[in-house]
Order: C-alpha cells, then structure tokens, then sequence
C-alpha cells in the first residue's frame, strides 16, 4: 500500500521569517559552519538556534560557540539506558523550537523518542551515494568496492540506517590514487555545497515526503 503524502512542517516564509535549525554534530563541524555561513545571509530563509552534540571538546562546538550559538551535550555514557539518552536530546532539540533538526557528523542513530518528535524534519548527511554504502564508513567502503564515482546524499531520517527517503545528491569522481582521506574530503567538498542548496530549499520552498520520493515545494 503506497505511504501517504506527508507535507512539510516547514511554515511558509510568509508566517515565520526564517526557519529554525538545530544542527547535530559529533566532530570538526565543517558542515556545521557552511550552514553558519549560509545562514548569515538573511535571504537564506534559516538560521542554527542550537548545536548539539554527543561528546564534549569537539571542533563543531567550538564552531557554534565562536557564532554564538547556544550548545547542548548530552554523552551515551552518562545516562543509564540508550533510551534515555535519546530523551535527553529529543528535550534538548524541543527546548529550542526546531522546524527542522540537521545531523551533520552526528555518529549516533536516532531513537523512537527521537523520531516520535523529528520524523519526516530530521535529516541526515553521508558521505556516498545511498542506498550504496550506507553506515559508518561510506568513503572507504566505496573505495574498496571499486566505484568510480562516489558522492554525498541527504536523506530524511527513519528507523532504519541510512535507509529514509533521499533529499538530495552530489557525485564526486575516485581518482586511481585516491586514500580515503582524499577521497572523502573531495565527497566533503560537494556534500557542504549540497547540503546549504538542500536545507535553504527545505526552508524557503517547504518539501513534502510521498513514500519514498521527496520534492521540495508547498
Ligand atoms: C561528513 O562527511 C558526514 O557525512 C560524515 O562525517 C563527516 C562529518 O564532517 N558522517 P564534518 O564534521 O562536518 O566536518
């Protein structure tokens, strides 16, 4: 049976100015401060009202704090459950009123709280072109496969990993000397740029999610 059309949560620029954004991270940030940077501009229709993150001391926190935006911390290890520390970033991302919640390097999968809350407004980047490659090592794992082209993918979030209905895409091309590290700061490189183009969209047009096909627009 075909999953009914779920319409954007995104309001319309005409009843709120910018979107709000909560990014997640979990490392340097570098997609983090193109959306920072992105959303200095106020025509880009959005702006970070917070930035969370899974452990402390980290690049991307450092970045938020340096624009002077309000940060969260919330580590697997200091809560009891799993389930727990879901509910603890699920009330840290509500306290903030987001429209649409951004993981960027964010290493930890969502849970049912989570979800219950974001889902079908909690999107995710990774570095290669699902449904290829999906988990923690989507550059090398692509190297090693061989493929000739690799890439980025921006996809709405469910229950599964790295399986939600995708957003947007940029391919890279793997060159014969390609490590990984250069391989994927390359698929970096694109994936920044597709993912300011992507959420500035989400934002300014509203998007909406019929099974598995997302398209931007009322
Ligand atoms: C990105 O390639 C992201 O897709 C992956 O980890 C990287 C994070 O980079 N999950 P940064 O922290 O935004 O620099």
């Amino acid at each position: 049976m075909p999953k009914p059309t779920r319409r954007s949560p995104l309001r319309p620029s005409s009843a709120r100015s910018s979107a709000r954004l909560v990014v997640l991270v979990s490392g340097s940030g570098t997609n983090l401060q193109a959306l920072l940077d992105a959303t200095a501009d106020p025509s880009y229709g959005a702006s970070v009202v917070a930035v969370g993150a899974d452990r402390d001391g980290i690049e991307g926190l450092a970045r938020a704090e340096r624009a002077g935006i309000s940060t969260f911390v919330h580590r697997v290890r200091d809560f009891g459950t799993r389930e727990d520390w879901d509910v603890a970033v699920t009330d840290s991302c509500r306290s903030f009123e987001p429209d649409l919640v951004v993981s960027a390097g964010f290493m930890k999968l969502a849970g049912a709280a989570f979800l219950e809350s974001y889902g079908g407004r909690y999107v995710n980047t990774h570095p290669a072109l699902l449904p290829s490659f999906p988990g923690m090592h989507g550059a090398a794992d692509a190297l090693e496969h061989g493929v000739k082209l690799a890439g980025a993918t921006l996809f709405v979030v469910d229950a599964g990993v790295d399986t939600g209905p995708i957003v947007a895409q940029s391919a890279v091309p793997v060159e014969d000397d390609d490590t990984v590290e250069t391989l994927h700061e390359r698929i970096k490189v694109a994936e920044r740029q597709m993912l300011v183009d992507a959420v500035g969209r989400m934002a300014r047009e509203g998007f909406t999610i019929d099974g598995r096909r997302v398209r931007f627009g009322p």
